[in-house]
């Protein structure tokens, strides 16, 4: 019995010496600070909703657009609306070269039957498109630095927007 003590106390003192508690803080900070380093694209996205869209006023139609435009062969819909934000407004009336950042475009997109799809998102943010997915009613489908968006919208002439190119 007194040996099984006498080990015990012997392993929590080498324990103390050689800082084991120490190590485990080491591991539990770094996990953190990894945590810290990846951008919670979803969070980003639900604060971009509630700070801008959940009161669903929305901005003005881009210049030359139509609410419900038909856009056949459109991969986010037949039907869409494009708006953008007070940034966008100013930028494209001052003929920026490329959006600032701030700058927030969304379409509504809908089928051939003018039923309610998808909202895509674009936010510049750090001279970069954020890219979001919402439902009508905000739920965040998809978001952040999204390469297949990228991907196909670089091919618009200006800022990834196809909406303010010049495409046949
Ligand atoms: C295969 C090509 C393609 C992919 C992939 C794509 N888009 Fe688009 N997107 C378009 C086209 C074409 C338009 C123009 C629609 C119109 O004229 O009504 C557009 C329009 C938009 C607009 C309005 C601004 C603009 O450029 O005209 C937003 C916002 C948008 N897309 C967001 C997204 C997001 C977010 C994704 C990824 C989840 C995405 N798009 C993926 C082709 C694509």
């Amino acid at each position: 019995m007194r040996l099984k003590l006498f080990f015990m106390v012997l392993v929590a003192g080498i324990c103390v010496l050689t800082g084991c508690p120490a190590q485990e803080n080491t591991t539990k900070e770094e996990t953190e600070t990894a945590a810290k380093e990846t951008p919670d694209f979803e969070q980003m996205a639900i604060d971009l909703w509630n700070e801008e869209f959940s009161h669903f006023g929305y901005w003005e139609l881009i210049p030359g657009t139509a609410k419900h435009q038909e856009s056949k062969g459109n991969p986010h819909g037949h039907y869409g609306s494009i708006y953008g934000n007070d940034i966008t407004m100013d930028a494209i009336n001052q003929q920026f070269e490329v959006m600032p950042d701030g700058a927030i475009l969304l379409r509504e997109n809908f089928n051939e039957e003018m039923e309610q799809l998808k909202i895509t998102v674009m936010r510049k943010t750090e001279e970069k498109w954020f890219w979001a997915v919402y439902d009508f009613d905000g739920s965040v489908q998809t978001a952040g630095d999204l390469r297949k968006c990228q991907e196909c919208h670089r091919q618009a002439e200006y800022d990834s927007l196809f909406v303010l190119s010049n495409m046949e």
